[in-house]
């Protein structure tokens, strides 16, 4: 058996059947995995993977080590581990390093401990295996090409293209058009309101909720706010973003000008500082702060603790009242990391269905190919592949272009 690290090996079976269950909402992969079974192809390769310990990713390990790779995997997200999960993938043989609530060295030693197994592939939520495989240049050896799953590891991975500093291919799975739709603007959307939920046990209602970026997932969770009743106040810097928010029906205005009004506010916009010490001094008593970006930068939590007599009182699980000097209480739902994975459970699994799906298509295919490093789009058509598995899964049909439209579509003359 491989090495690993995890908390507690006897949850192995919990989680197994937490997995399976996941499965069951996960029909584009279970397609995938028939298909593995027979071809084998990441036979004899060796995968590194710094993803959320969920059942969703154990479901995709399970289909790279069908088609023949070798997987370790560590957390992304000390808070977003699930042990049993974990447990179940090191019981399968899966060089599993994740524990929740592991400190920040113990988090870089588990990076450091997949990248050790010298990987020839990489599946990345953040960017953090391929921070570290800069940081030291010696682990790069053997590693071909990568796919990268969120926007903020993407922009990162672009920061470096830009610099000249990025010496791997990777591919950018969070551009494509069905990860947009269906994991951050249904995914975030909806799950960042349900860890909101879960944490506070709101009513929605009739509250205001500012929302800091109206990209993808800015844009799903102002849908789902306003479908339980929230009025949504948007904050932007992009002006088409702010229009389409506009054009949405929603408020749009700045940071300063909604503070005083907002119940909750939750961030979604990748940059750091959303919300910071002028913002806190003038919230209501009993705002209720939470981010949805991948990284806990959104939200200044240390200007927060700063400005708060009394930190760090639980309230709840999940939550954590700040006390102002003025005697306002502010609530911070799960430290102000991503809310979605720390205090609820990520995405669905019918949604991970559709980015997993991505991602193993896209590791095949990086093994016929050899790129340049670089920032490399995911081909056209694997996208357009799993949404077709997908709405063939969900029962929908599509229509077809006749003869006629197909001349008609591809010549100019009239
Ligand atoms: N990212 C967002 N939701 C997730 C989930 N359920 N599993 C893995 N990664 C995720």
């Amino acid at each position: 058996m491989t090495g690993y690290d995890v908390a507690d090996p006897a949850l192995a079976e919990q989680g197994a059947r937490r997995v399976v269950w996941a499965e069951r909402a996960m029909p584009v992969l279970g397609l995938l995995r028939e298909r593995f079974a027979k071809e084998l192809p990441l036979a004899g390769r060796t995968v590194a993977a710094c993803m959320h310990v969920t059942p969703e990713t154990a479901a995709l390990v399970r289909v790279l080590t069908t088609g023949g790779a070798q997987v370790h995997l560590a957390a992304s997200n000390p808070l977003s581990t699930q042990d049993d999960v974990a447990a179940a993938l090191a019981a399968e043989g899966v060089g599993v390093f994740a524990r929740h609530g592991v400190t920040r060295d113990e988090y870089v030693g588990h990076l450091r401990a997949v990248l050790s197994a010298r990987p020839h592939l990489l599946l990345d939520d953040g960017c953090d295996l391929v921070d570290l495989l800069h940081a030291t240049p010696a682990l790069r050896k053997g590693v071909l090409a990568g796919v990268e799953e969120t926007t903020t590891g993407v922009l990162r991975l672009r920061q470096m293209a830009a610099d000249g500093a990025l010496k791997l291919p990777m591919v950018a799975v969070n551009d494509t058009a069905v990860q947009r739709l269906v994991a951050n603007r249904h995914g975030t959307g909806q799950s960042t309101v349900d860890a909101v939920l879960r944490a506070t046990g709101a009513l929605l209602a009739g509250t205001t909720v500012v929302i800091a970026g109206y990209g993808p997932c800015g844009v799903g969770i102002a849908e789902r706010a306003r479908g339980l009743g929230a009025r949504v106040v948007v904050t932007e810097i992009d002006p088409g973003r702010a229009l389409e928010a506009v054009l949405d029906g929603h408020e749009v205005t700045t940071m300063a000008e909604a503070v005083p009004r907002g119940d909750v506010f939750i961030t979604a916009t990748g940059n750091r500082d959303v919300l910071r010490a002028e913002h806190f001094a003038a919230m209501k008593d009993g705002a209720v702060l939470a981010n949805a970006g991948h990284f806990d930068v959104e939200i200044d939590v240390r200007a927060l603790a700063t400005e708060s007599v009394q930190v760090h009182r639980r309230v709840r699980p999940h939550v954590d009242e700040h006390l102002m000097t003025d005697g306002r209480r502010l609530l911070l739902v799960a430290e102000g990391r991503l809310v979605n994975l720390a205090a609820a459970e990520g995405h669905p699994a019918s949604v991970m269905d559709v980015s997993f799906a991505v991602q193993a298509l896209t590791l095949e295919w990086l093994t016929t190919r050899s790129l340049k490093p670089g920032v490399h789009d995911v081909p056209a058509e694997i996208d357009a592949e799993v949404a077709r598995t997908k709405l063939a899964a969900l029962g929908v049909a599509l229509e077809s272009l006749t003869p006629e439209q197909q001349r008609y579509l591809s010549s100019w003359r009239p």
